[in-house]
């Protein structure tokens, strides 16, 4: 094994993060302060409230890790930190900490895109998507994206489609504003829905004939709307169990249709389903069907590496820095960084 250290910082959102993973999955600390709590009250993230919160956790968040890897500095290969893509001044904490913290060290600098952290979350599992080796279809499925790629090899993405209008999880977080089930919605939505008939309710599958690959969600956020309105009293017990899980199956039903195309045009028989929504229960089990009945292997991380964290991005970074890739003291945070630009450097 390795024994490369790589020390990783996230902090593209709402969380700031920080971890050390020796060689590809030995993990040695993972800490996230999340802000969940401080953006909670106005139902979405407030990017001046993150950014003031990042500065203020990073410090002891880095200083936590390496105390509970049991390592310091003077251990560590090399420091890897999200630069894009995400809220800028959120990106700039993380990315500035690890810049001042290379250069006072001497360490070198490996700049992370927050999309490929995220796919490389499957890559600290074992066995790993296509044992490391074969191409694979990644579908990344967060707050912030929902995205279908042909990963041809590790540093290679072709954009096969993605939203059109919210990403999957934004879906589940409006959805639950709607319902009056706070912030962030999606894992309320996924408890509540367990104990739901999804056949309940007949919600549009949007996109389903109209493109390949994209996805939209506006429309069924609408039709939600639209049946929760039938209800002035707002909707309680059954109703709203029911409503979940006809509301979370439309959703999980499309990302699984699409999925599986993508693997059957392709050709390829590996599968990596990551990002937050990936943490979805009935996501997870409609995957595994599907996957299963095809001879697909599947990997999605196990929850706590799908939701936003630095053990991803330190699996990213030992990727990158064993290819070379190397950040300057003059890099920016990017906030739009498309996968696909990123070449095999
Ligand atoms: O990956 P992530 O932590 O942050 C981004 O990069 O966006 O994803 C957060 C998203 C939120 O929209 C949240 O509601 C959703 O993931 N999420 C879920 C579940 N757990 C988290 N959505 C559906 N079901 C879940 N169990
Ligand atoms: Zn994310």
């Amino acid at each position: 094994m390795s024994e490369t250290l790589i020390l990783a910082i996230e902090s593209s959102c709402d969380e700031t993060a920080a971890a050390v993973l020796r060689g590809q999955r030995e993990v040695l600390s993972d800490v996230v302060a999340s802000q969940v709590d401080l953006h909670a009250e106005y139902g979405g993230v407030v990017p001046e409230l993150a950014c003031r919160a990042h500065v203020e956790s990073i410090d002891p968040v880095v200083k936590e890790a390496l105390a509970k890897a049991g390592v310091t500095l003077n251990d560590i290969t090399a420091i890897a930190a999200t630069q894009g893509p995400g809220l800028v001044g959120a990106l700039l904490v993380g990315l500035s900490y690890a810049k001042a913290l290379a250069w006072s060290t001497g360490l070198p600098l490996v700049p992370v895109n927050h999309l490929e952290a995220h796919i490389s979350a499957a890559f600290v599992e074992d066995p790993a998507p296509g044992d490391n080796e074969r191409p694979f279809v990644g579908l990344v499925v967060s707050g912030g994206h929902t995205s279908l790629y042909l990963c041809e090899e590790r540093s290679k993405y072709k954009l096969l489609g993605q939203t059109l209008d919210d990403a999957a999880g934004e879906a589940f977080d409006k959805v639950a504003k709607i319902m009056g089930l706070g912030y962030p919605g999606g894992v309320v939505i996924d408890q509540l829905a367990k104990e739901g008939n999804r056949e309940s309710f007949e919600f549009p599958r949007p996109m389903m004939k109209k493109s390949r690959y994209d996805f939209s969600f506006s429309g069924l956020k609408t039709a939600l709307r639209t049946h929760v309105e039938r209800y002035p009293e707002g909707l309680s017990g059954e109703e709203l169990k029911d409503t979940c899980a006809s509301f979370q199956e439309a959703v999980v039903e499309v990302l699984v249709v699409k999925a599986m195309r993508a693997v059957k045009d392709s050709g390829v028989r590996d599968m990596v389903v990551c990002g937050g929504v990936a943490c979805n229960s009935r996501l997870r089990e409609m995957m595994a069907e599907a996957c299963e009945k095809r001879g697909i292997k599947l990997v999605i991380p196990r929850p706590r590496y799908c939701t936003d964290n630095a053990v991803m991005v330190a699996a990213a970074g030992l990727h990158r820095f064993e290819a070379g890739v190397r950040g300057t003291m003059d890099i920016q945070a990017v906030p739009t960084w498309p996968l696909e630009g990123l070449g095999g450097e």
